[in-house]
């Protein structure tokens, strides 16, 4: 079953997300349920906030993989940057060039609860920084100059109202 996906601003997409101390059946029904809602919603990448859980999970979807990872933390960050667009399915709509690091290295621990270490560049590690900002309570338009970022929120506004007045037509 889909999960309702929180929507700007909601405040729990603005929470520091709380460690996971034991992966156990509600765990890993909630990583279900996220993957099932990713598909759904035809997205990158899902943090448990956004489902409304403020737990440090996230599922990620690139290069037809899923990536499901508890507690993860990013070790090491390029200096080497990549420039891209970027959206998010708290913010639907609009997409905006964020700037993030090539190459990243990420621990986590998997639905096992063994411990993974994954080395990532482009587009994966881009997925992995912007679901991990999620988890510290950050969001792709924090990364955006004052400017862009009235820009992407009034056409978020937008998306919004179109949606709404589908629904009713
Ligand atoms: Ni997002």
């Amino acid at each position: 079953m889909s999960l309702e996906v929180r929507l700007y601003p909601d405040p729990v997409l603005r929470e520091r997300a709380k460690p996971i101390e034991k992966i156990n059946d509600e765990i890993r029904m909630l990583a279900d349920a996220m993957i099932v809602t990713l598909v759904h919603a035809i997205g990158y990448g899902l943090a448990a906030p956004q489902v409304g859980v403020s737990k440090r999970l996230i599922v990620v979807d690139v290069n037809n993989k899923f990536y499901v990872l508890v507690n993860p933390e990013i070790l090491t960050f390029s200096e080497e940057k990549q420039m891209g667009p970027e959206g998010c399915l708290s913010i639907p709509g609009p997409e905006a060039d964020v700037e993030r690091s090539q190459k990243i290295a990420v621990r986590a621990l998997n639905l096992d609860g063994e411990e993974v270490y994954i080395e990532a560049e482009g587009m994966l590690a881009r997925a992995f920084q912007h679901e991990v900002d999620h988890l510290n309570g950050i969001l792709f338009i924090d990364h955006l100059g004052r400017a862009k970022r009235q820009l992407v929120l009034r056409e978020f506004e937008k998306h919004l109202k179109e949606e709404s007045e589908e629904a009713v037509s």
